[in-house]
């Protein structure tokens, strides 16, 4: 199946669930007001791949990316790490409530799907 649709009001603020797409895991984020802030906030100058969070959510309470480490491909981990969201333990590569790459070897931010989200409902793919 080349899509994947999900039930967004099953997932309680501030939790990170995985779904499974194209083979791949998928996490999706339902984002708190603090998370949101300080991900809006973030100066530029402390990316390494620097990119705004709005270029990276469609909506802000829902942060969704492939869980695949830009590194070497591990699963990250979810609350976890120096910036809170998600860590991969493989080489301690740290991602932010954003999704991108603050530390570690990691080179790039998690990547975005495309996706598209209707009411209470996404559809992934
Ligand atoms: Fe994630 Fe290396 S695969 S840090």
């Amino acid at each position: 199946v080349s899509k994947a649709e999900i039930d967004l009001s099953s997932i309680p603020l501030g939790e990170s669930i995985t779904i499974k797409w194209r083979g791949k895991p998928v996490f999706i984020r339902h984002r708190t007001e603090q998370e949101i802030q300080v991900s809006e906030t973030t100066p530029m100058s402390e990316l390494v791949d620097p990119q705004q969070d709005s270029e990276r959510v469609q909506v802000p309470e829902w942060l969704i990316v492939v869980g695949v480490c830009t590194h070497l491909g591990c699963v990250p981990i979810k609350d976890a790490g120096d910036y809170g969201a998600y860590y991969c333990p493989c080489h301690g590569s740290h991602y932010d409530y954003s999704g991108r790459i603050r530390k570690g070897p990691a080179p790039l931010n998690l990547e975005v799907p495309k996706y598209n989200i209707d009411g209470n409902t996404v559809v992934i793919g």
